[in-house]
This record gives C-alpha cells, sequence and structure tokens, in this order.
C-alpha cells in the first residue's frame, strides 16, 4: 500500500493553516477556527501507573482479580506495572511524547485513588497528584485527554453489584462531580467511560476463571447473559448521562464522551441467512444498543425483543433510551482495533438469538482480531451517514502481534504494528476526505503495559518497556508515527527493520 500521508494532510489541520494565514488580515475570524488535529496515544491508569498502595488509594476490583485471585496468572499484578504514578518516571516519559511530536495524551484517572471507598471523602493527594501531572503535560505541548472510568471500579462498589446495581448512576454522577470541579480549570475534554462491552466480557472472563475454569472472552455475549449485559450497559449510559447533565448545569466548558469499542459484523463467504441474521442482532447488541440510544434516543427493537425471549430483569425503563438521547453527548468516541466474523454456532437450538465470533482459516490477524483498514473506514462512514456526522475522535486504535516486539541491535523493529498503523491512519484520512468529522487519533498504546487478564504477554505500546528494568525503547512504530504527525509522506515501505 503506497498511499502518501501528506496527500491527505487532516481538513481540520489544513483549515487551521489556512487559519493561521487569515488570522493576520481578519482576526475577528480566528476565534472561529477548528481547533488543530490532536495527535495523540491512549493508557488507562490500572494498566500503567502501579503504586497501588501509594498516596492512600483505595482498593479496586482490579487489585482483587490480578493481586489477591492472581487471574491473569503468577507475578501478573497491577503492583508495579510500568511505574507510570512515579512522577520522576512519568516526566521521563512525558519528555519522550513531546519529542515523539504527540500533541494529546488520553489516560485515565483512577476512582479508587480520587475517593477511595467509591462514594466517600475525597482524597486530596491524589486530587493533587493528578493536578501536577496534568501541569506537567501541559508544559510539554500535550493536551490532556481525561477518562474518568477506565474499569478500576472501586472494590467496595464492586461488591455492591457494581453496574448491575441501578444506583451506580448515582455513585459515578457524585465521581464525576468531584472530578469535574477538581479539574475544569485544566481539562477540557473527557471520555467519561470506556468500553463497557469489553469491559463486560473480561468481567464474566474474571468470574470464570474465579469459579476455577480456564474461561471464555465473548465480545459477543452469549445469548443467557444477554439481558445482564444489556442491563449494565443501560446503567453505564444513564450514569455517562447523568455527568453530563452535572456538567452542564455547573456551566464549565469542555466536550463530554465516551469511548466506544466498535466493531463492525461480518459474515465468511458461504454464510447461511441464519449467521447473517445473528451478524445482525450481533452488531445490535455491541454497536447500535448504544449508537441508537445516544443519537436516536431508543433502543434497537430487534435486540430487545431477543433479549426479552431470553428472559430475566434488564432494568430498563420506559424513558431511559430518551433520557441518554437528551444527555447530547459532544463527541463520539471510537476505540477501533478489528471487525469481527460472526456465525450462529452449531449447538445452538430453537430460533432465539445465538451468535458467536470466529476467525475464518488464513485470515490476517492481530491478537484483537483480523486487520482490516477497509472496515476501519467503512465504520467511520456508518457514522457519518447514519447518525448524524458528529465530531468524532478516535480514542483507541491500535495492534499486537506474537513476535512483533523483539528488541534487535537496540531497537524494536516492530513492522506488523507499524504496518497497521500507517494503513489504518490511512483509512481515516480516507473516511475524512469522505466527509467524516474526526477530530484526533490515539494509538493504543503509548507504552506496553498490563493488558488486563492477559497480563504483560501482549504488548500494545508503541514504546517498549522492558517490565523488569522500566527501560523505555520507541519503536519503529513510533519513530514511523512521529513522521505521520510531522506530515511526512509516509508509506508501509518506511516500516522495515534497519
Ligand atoms: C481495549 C481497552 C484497552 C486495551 C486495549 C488493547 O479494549 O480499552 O484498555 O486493553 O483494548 O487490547
Amino acid at each position: 500500500m503506497r498511499a502518501k500521508h501528506f496527500l491527505c494532510q487532516p481538513r481540520n489541520a489544513m483549515l487551521a493553516m489556512l487559519g493561521s494565514l487569515l488570522m493576520t488580515t481578519v482576526p475577528a475570524q480566528a476565534q472561529d477556527q477548528p481547533a488543530p488535529f490532536r495527535w495523540g496515544a491512549a493508557s488507562a491508569a490500572y494498566q500503567v501507573e502501579g503504586a497501588i498502595n501509594a498516596d492512600n488509594r483505595g482498593r479496586s476490583i482490579w487489585d482483587e482479580y490480578l493481586d489477591d485471585k492472581s487471574l491473569a496468572g503468577p507475578g501478573m499484578s497491577g503492583a508495579t506495572a510500568i511505574n507510570f504514578y512515579d512522577r520522576t518516571q512519568y516526566l521521563k516519559d512525558i519528555a519522550l511524547m513531546k519529542k515523539l511530536g504527540l500533541t494529546s495524551y488520553r489516560f485515565s484517572i483512577s476512582w479508587p485513588r480520587i475517593i477511595p471507598d467509591g462514594v466517600g471523602p475525597v482524597n486530596p493527594a491524589a486530587v493533587a497528584h493528578y493536578r501536577q501531572f496534568i501541569t506537567d503535560l501541559k508544559a510539554a505541548g500535550i493536551k490532556p485527554m481525561l477518562t474518568l472510568y477506565h474499569w478500576d471500579m472501586p472494590l467496595s462498589l464492586a461488591r455492591a453489584g457494581g453496574w448491575d446495581n441501578r444506583a451506580s448512576v448515582d455513585w459515578f454522577r457524585h465521581y464525576a462531580e468531584v472530578v469535574f470541579d477538581n479539574f475544569h480549570d485544566q481539562v477540557d475534554l473527557y471520555v467519561l467511560v470506556n468500553e463497557p462491552l469489553v469491559e463486560h466480557a473480561m468481567k464474566l472472563l474474571a468470574e470464570q476463571r474465579m469459579a476455577g475454569k480456564p474461561g471464555q472472552f465473548a465480545i459477543v455475549p452469549a445469548s443467557p447473559d444477554l439481558p445482564g449485559a444489556l442491563r449494565t450497559f443501560n446503567h453505564l449510559l444513564l450514569a455517562s448521562a447523568a455527568a453530563k447533565q452535572s456538567f452542564d448545569a455547573r456551566g464549565y466548558k469542555g466536550q463530554l464522551g465516551l469511548a466506544l469499542p466498535l466493531f463492525p459484523t461480518l459474515t465468511a463467504p458461504g454464510a447461511s441467512a441464519a449467521d447473517r441474521d445473528s451478524a445482525t442482532l450481533a452488531d445490535g447488541i455491541m454497536n447500535r444498543w448504544f449508537l441508537d440510544a445516544m443519537y436516536k434516543g431508543r433502543y434497537p427493537a430487534d435486540v430487545l425483543s431477543a433479549a426479552q425471549a431470553v428472559g430475566g430483569d434488564m432494568d430498563i425503563r420506559a424513558d431511559d433510551a430518551a433520557t441518554i438521547g437528551k444527555a447530547r453527548f459532544d463527541y463520539l468516541g471510537i476505540n477501533y482495533y478489528a471487525p469481527l466474523f460472526i456465525r450462529r454456532p452449531s449447538q445452538a437450538s430453537g430460533a432465539g438469538y445465538a451468535a458467536e465470533s470466529f476467525l475464518p482459516e488464513g485470515t490476517y490477524a492481530a491478537y484483537n482480531g483480523p486487520v482490516r483498514p477497509d472496515q476501519f473506514r467503512a465504520l467511520l462512514n456508518r457514522i457519518r451517514t447514519d447518525y448524524g456526522n458528529p465530531p468524532v475522535y478516535i480514542t483507541e486504535n491500535g495492534a499486537g502481534f506474537p513476535d512483533d516486539d523483539k528488541k534487535v541491535k537496540g531497537g524494536v523493529p516492530d513492522v506488523q504494528r507499524c504496518k497497521y498503523l500507517v494503513e489504518h491512519i490511512d483509512a481515516m484520512h480516507a473516511a475524512m476526505k469522505d466527509g467524516a468529522d474526526v477530530r484526533g487519533y490515539h494509538v493504543w498504546s503509548s507504552h506496553d503495559n498490563l493488558e488486563w487478564l492477559f497480563g504483560y504477554g501482549s504488548r500494545f505500546g508503541i514504546i517498549h518497556v522492558d517490565f523488569n528494568t522500566q527501560a523505555r525503547t520507541p519503536k519503529l512504530s513510533a519513530l514511523v508515527y512521529s513522521d505521520i504527525i510531522k506530515g511526512k509522506p509516509v508509506t508501509t515501505a518506511d516500516c522495515h527493520a534497519q
């Protein structure tokens, strides 16, 4: 693939350049210029911070999963991670990101640090830590994109049912108000919650492992889990709407959205009509459920009736979806990794909902699924045509491959990740040319880190981390990404080992 990035500079960046030219003659218009495109990377508190006992931090459900129960295997704990809570360390990381040219950093703050028991007193040491971090980030010219919730639920609240409990809407509203009151003067771009769908799948996997089974990581909810999944998604969406309402009522200025993991659903050649029905319903559960509520104020009827047929209490009240629609989130955060091939499981009985994902033989795939940049472009265009072209931030995009992260002569030639990024950024640019309103892009992830229940074995970073010494090495993908940010012409041919 030989597309030239310099030919398709982001539209907003072009407009911003034009704006700065116009500014000298027509200063009044300067205020209306769109903000420059944000080029960034993303991370999450539990995956990078370590220091799980520092500064009166409370316990999170992830301490229980990893430190107490070793669900990711021995030694796979968050106790040290990549030592990112340590200012000496993170200052070096910020300097490295600055050198690469990043202008945006998406990170999460930890709820159990800010409010150790989830709902009680605020922890001033944690607030001070993150205020210092944001100050340090901005001093390097990197804008913060602050995620409030990236899965580290305070343990006390997880024990009270977590998102399964409708009271979570009030817990989260309170936490969000604390965050807004303490950071609104520093931050104007917020991710309220990250990936409800994947968090739910991770929780079910953790529960299976706790029960002594190896467990299955099922992003597409299995039929018996469907009503429970929709129940937690509804609460998470309501909690986000409540937080947005509080932000607006306080008169703070900023953009609020959710980071959704969107998965185009595909069927393999030779798929049956039943397979295609399963793919449509899986799309409804994973994508339309969230998008229809947020942009149309209603839940998709096909998903509701499939769940009703399974039975179980979804705790969805008549006006819930309308409440979510009325929240009017400011942008859509998209985490895109891969599409999913869907089929109806061969052992499924009856006519009801049944869907599973699979990898057709011969498919080129990363850890998170088939490598399909064309589906990224199609997804962005679908958001444009079906959901009114909202402002979009790519809140995560990236990949990990077995054997792609070996150190060779002091460098890390992660050729596969490098090509993945070039092709996906190219696809994003193509969608922007089609008219999609994309405002920023964040690679998952800035650094190798703790990949939840999969431990430290699955690397996703553009910066290599030696987990024993905490040494950092920018990989080939980081150097090529840096060139893209700087506007240099880049193709996949640039992704070669030195
Ligand atoms: C996402 C998640 C991230 C990271 C990434 C890589 O689902 O939000 O925290 O784990 O996947 O697999």
